[in-house]
């Protein structure tokens, strides 16, 4: 008799392109162990550029996140209402918090999208995101999900470099080419290896899945 394939849906947000990096390799990691995987872009209402070009606009963005503000995103599409075995919620860390687009996509589609579903967190930042993991599990939890295991990536400079060479990012600069700077700030965001460490990551979560969907069925 046929298994059907065990299914993974990934919805995500990026403004930078890291969580987009590394969910792209995850989904590879998944697909190599014959899993069937769903991917959500997360779109924002107004666009948001980025660099923000300006430290003062950097500064406000920075305030603003860590009062939580909601951006507001478009409908997500229905594939993502259908039934998955796993839905992976992959976003950065904003001040601390989910990014303003993730937070609006929890109060808008929360019970829908995540009650009664394993949902695994995936964070992308610099390095603090403990606060964000701790925040996102309980109102994935208020929603009546089921969070697993985060998976977290940060960012692979050492502080305080890394802070200041994502803050000159954002605000427009180059810190990687800058005198001094560069050679404790060689790169923005994820490396290679991490990128391998999320494709081995998906080979094994969907390696488990596949077990799991043996299991369910004898
Ligand atoms: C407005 C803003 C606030 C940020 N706040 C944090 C933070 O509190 N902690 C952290 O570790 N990284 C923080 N970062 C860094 C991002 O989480 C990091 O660059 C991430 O890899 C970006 O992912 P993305 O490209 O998918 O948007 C912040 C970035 C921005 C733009």
């Amino acid at each position: 008799m046929d298994r059907r394939a065990p299914r993974v849906c990934i919805i995500y947000y990026s403004l930078s392109g890291q969580s987009r990096g590394v969910i792209n390799l995850l989904a590879d990691g998944l697909r190599s162990q014959g899993i069937e995987v769903f991917i959500e872009q997360v779109k924002v209402r107004q666009r948001i550029g980025f660099p923000f070009y300006s430290v003062y606009k950097t500064l406000k963005m920075m305030v603003l996140t860590f009062f939580r503000k909601r951006i507001a995103i478009k409908p997500l599409s229905d594939s993502c209402f259908q039934s998955f075995d796993l839905i992976i919620l992959a976003g950065p860390t904003w001040s601390y918090n989910p990014s303003g687009p993730i937070l609006d996509l929890l109060d808008r589609y929360g019970e829908k999208l995540f009650r009664d579903k394993q949902v695994t967190p995936l964070i992308s930042c610099r390095g603090y995101y403990r606060l964000h993991d701790w925040g996102l599990r309980k109102k994935l939890r208020n929603c009546g999900a089921q969070p697993t295991e985060s998976i977290v990536f940060h960012h692979p400079v050492r502080e305080p470099w890394s802070t200041i060479g994502v803050f000159l990012k954002s605000a427009g600069y180059q810190p990687e080419k800058m005198f001094l700077l560069a050679k404790h700030y060689p790169h923005y965001g994820h490396n290679v290896d991490q990128l391998l460490e999320a494709k081995a990551r998906g080979s094994r979560i969907g390696a488990q899945l596949q077990k799991d969907t043996v299991a369910l069925e004898n």
